[in-house]
């Protein structure tokens, strides 16, 4: 950690600042992101919506491609003329990068990117007044170390006013860092050891956002499924055990969560499947590659065999449940044998959607220093051939909701006038006509066309007095297995 001069005296910048956040990579950063602004607010930061208009722009990076990587080197040659302008008009700006380009490159930033004021990693943000503190007092600030404090307990809670602005759906960290180690992976090394937060906290924060009106929680961590908070009594709850206690919060409808590693979906979990409604019948649950000889080099710790046995336990405990999945191709050694392996699991399988990508070595990580690298031509051709079958894939599965009554949570106006957007329990975008006074509800709707990445639906009701309680009654009875009879169009 570098940070000079170190001042104890940490003056906070005058009211009505404005804020701008920009945002790469994966859902924890979004999180993470709301909770820098909810750090600032009382600070009289507000988010504005365009960097132009900033006083202070935050770059909240992503580490884990090397793409990602590149994308905030580019955003900071822009933000370094937009300064230069700034301070050309007798105005100034306050550049920082949080995240974890941060965290692994903090040095490098600093020497790349003079134009930049404050580097923080993920561990730091809740410290950002402070940090900012010393900006003006003349420091440039590294703060890229893992303090031992935990952050969650040292953020405001997000307030009612700021959440109901979020909408009906959120996201809520419960779980972070990762101890597995895949090879290729930089979550380790950026995002730490893994770590729980405590049931109390989750279940406060998860009522504050159903207070605010959210009815769908999306639980996050990067090995979410290896949660393990403790409880008031010190017993270690797992997330199973939490989804059930977040499941009887009123107002939680609906529980996902992101990102699960194949040996961590244990019996506990995979009941509470079975048992509650809440939990949505979509899981992403990353496999990497379908050879062993890969996942073996990959050290994922497990093998194509248990993977799929993993996967027919949760579909003997909820039949309808659709599957996503990660997927790397190219990593080093991978021969063309391998790869056909990769495409004959995705056809065993059948993905409701799926997320692929080429190998890239990320620096520090065992994979970017092993023999047989694969040539660029080769992993772009892979990963055609890999994309035309999930792509097919996709496809053939929202084709295979066509006639069937899904409930849709409906979160927001269509881009046409008369029309409502929603999510199916799938997590597809759904539209369709419909009064806005739906909106927070679900409802049944059958599915009537499935395009590339959403589905076009009809809402349908019993014709009875009451509509609207009666719409979302039979929709949360509503199992997507069972497609309601007798329905009329509202
Ligand atoms: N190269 C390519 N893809 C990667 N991922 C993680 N690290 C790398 C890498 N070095 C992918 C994995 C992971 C997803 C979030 O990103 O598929 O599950
Ligand atoms: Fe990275 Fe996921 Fe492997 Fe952890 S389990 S090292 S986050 S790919």
């Amino acid at each position: 950690m570098t940070d000079t001069p170190d001042t104890p005296e940490t003056p906070l910048p005058a009211p009505g600042k404005k804020l701008f956040i920009k945002t790469y990579g994966c859902q924890m950063n979004v999180y993470d992101s709301d909770r820098m602004a909810d750090a600032l607010a009382p600070h009289g930061y507000r988010p504005v919506a365009a960097m132009e208009e900033a006083d202070l722009v935050v770059l909240n990076t992503c580490h884990i491609r090397e793409k990602a990587s590149e994308k905030v080197f580019s955003e900071l040659g822009r933000l370094r003329e937009l300064r230069d302008e700034r301070r050309e008009r007798g105005e100034d700006l306050m550049i920082g990068v949080a995240g974890c380009v941060a965290q692994a490159e903090g040095d490098e930033i600093v020497r790349r990117a003079p134009a930049v004021d404050l580097v923080f990693g993920p561990q730091s943000y809740h410290r950002l007044p402070e940090l900012i503190g010393r900006v003006h007092n003349g420091a440039r600030v590294v703060d890229t170390e893992f303090p031992p404090e935990d952050k969650f307990e040292h953020l405001p809670a997000a307030s009612r006013d700021v959440t109901v602005a979020r909408g009906l759906t959120a996201f809520l960290t419960v779980q972070e860092g990762c101890d597995k180690f895949c090879s290729f992976c930089v979550v380790p090394y950026t995002r730490g050891a893994e770590t729980s937060r405590p049931v109390a906290q989750v279940l406060a924060e998860a009522e504050n956002l159903a207070a605010a009106g959210v009815r769908e929680l999306t639980l996050l961590g990067q090995n979410v499924n290896a949660y393990h908070g403790l409880d008031g009594s010190g017993r270690s709850v797992g997330l199973g055990e939490l989804c059930r206690r977040l499941a009887a919060i009123p107002g939680i409808a609906r529980l996902r969560y992101t990102t699960s590693h194949p040996l961590d979906m244990t019996d506990e979990l995979i009941s509470a499947h079975r048992e509650l409604d809440a939990l949505m019948p979509y899981l992403h649950l990353p496999v990497q590659s379908g050879s062993d000889a890969i996942l073996k080099a990959m050290n994922r710790r497990h093998t194509r065999g248990r993977y799929l046995e993993v996967i027919s336990r949760i579909k003997a405990a909820r039949p309808d449940m659709a599957l996503s999945g990660d997927f790397i191709v190219g990593f080093p050694g991978e021969t063309e044998d391998d790869f056909a392996q990769t495409l004959s699991l995705v056809r065993e399988v059948g993905y409701a959607s799926a997320f692929t990508f080429k190998y890239s070595g990320r620096p520090g990580t065992p994979a970017a220093t092993m023999e047989g690298q694969v040539a660029e031509a080769v992993k772009i051709e892979r990963l055609a051939r890999l994309n035309e079958l999930v792509t097919a894939q996709t496809r053939a599965f929202g084709v295979s909701l066509v006639g069937r009554v899904l409930p849709v949570l409906i979160e927001k106006r269509g881009r046409q006038p008369g029309q409502v957007g929603g999510r199916s329990p799938y997590l597809q975008a759904v539209h369709m006509q419909g009064p806005e006074r739906l909106i927070g509800q679900i409802v049944p709707v059958e599915i009537v066309s499935a395009g590339n990445n959403s589905l076009a639906g009809k809402i349908v009701t019993v014709a009875e007095p009451n509509s609207a309680s009666v719409l979302e009654s039979r929709a949360m009875a509503a199992r997507p297995e069972e497609p309601q009879q007798g329905a009329t169009e509202i």
